[in-house]
């Protein structure tokens, strides 16, 4: 059987992604499809675990080096229990955030790491995405969605503005550098308005 399709949305918090990953399963089921519907740090229970240890507490909690552990451990159990099985039986997988949001909020917003990430990757992970949204939006509005939502899992949120900016910046270079995978999504229209390219890109892609 041949292998599913992976789908990631990447992009700044409150950027619209899981919105958007919803949206786009939604689109599938509709026309017959049956995609998996997840989400980073988590998409598994030891994942879900680590999350909680990652997106609560205070802002120095962790150092970016730790936090790329704990990502990647959750990363590797979201792999082996949900991820690769998933694919293996064909089906697609959407998933909020992978592989690229460690890259650029551990790999560049504090000194730059990126080569401890893209190590622990290549030993851990070994897989990308066959297509990824990276969806744009400027980081203010971002940060108030975002903190408007009182989910309570705010740890990055609470770095605050300079930090998002930074995040906006390394994901728009994730873009130029990988323009095979990546395809970046102007954020700042209606919902609708970002799902139905969304849709066709996808249409036209996969
Ligand atoms: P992310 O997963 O990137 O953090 P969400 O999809 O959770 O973003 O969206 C953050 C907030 O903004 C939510 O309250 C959502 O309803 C709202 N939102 C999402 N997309 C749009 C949009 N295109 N225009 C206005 N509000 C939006
Ligand atoms: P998420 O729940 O997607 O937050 P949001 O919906 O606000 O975008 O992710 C929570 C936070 O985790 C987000 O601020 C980014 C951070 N994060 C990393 O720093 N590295 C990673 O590898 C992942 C997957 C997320």
């Amino acid at each position: 059987m041949a292998e599913g399709r992976f789908i990631t949305f990447e992009g700044i918090d409150g950027s619209g992604k899981s919105t958007q990953a919803r949206l786009l399963a939604e689109r599938l089921r509709a026309a017959g499809g049956d995609p998996l519907l997840t989400r980073e740090p988590g998409g598994s229970p030891g994942a879900e675990e680590i999350r909680q240890l990652l997106l609560t507490g205070d802002p120095s909690r962790w150092s970016a080096e730790t936090e790329i552990l704990l990502f990647t451990a959750a990363r590797r159990d979201h792999l082996e229990k949900t991820i690769a099985p998933t694919l293996a039986a064909g089906r697609t997988v959407i998933c909020d955030r992978f592989a690229d949001s460690t890259r650029i909020y551990q790999g560049a917003t504090r000194g730059d790491l990126r080569a401890m990430v893209d190590r622990l990757h290549d030993l851990m992970i070994g897989r990308e995405p066959d297509l990824t949204f990276v969806i744009d939006m400027d980081p203010a509005v971002g940060l108030r969605r975002g903190l408007a939502r009182r989910s309570g899992e705010d740890r990055f949120e609470e770095f605050g503005l300079s930090f998002q900016e930074t995040a906006r910046h390394g994901f728009l270079s994730l873009v130029r550098d990988n323009p095979d995978r990546c395809i970046l999504i102007d954020g700042n229209r209606s919902e609708a308005e970002v799902a139905a390219e969304i849709a066709a890109q996808t249409e036209a892609r996969v």
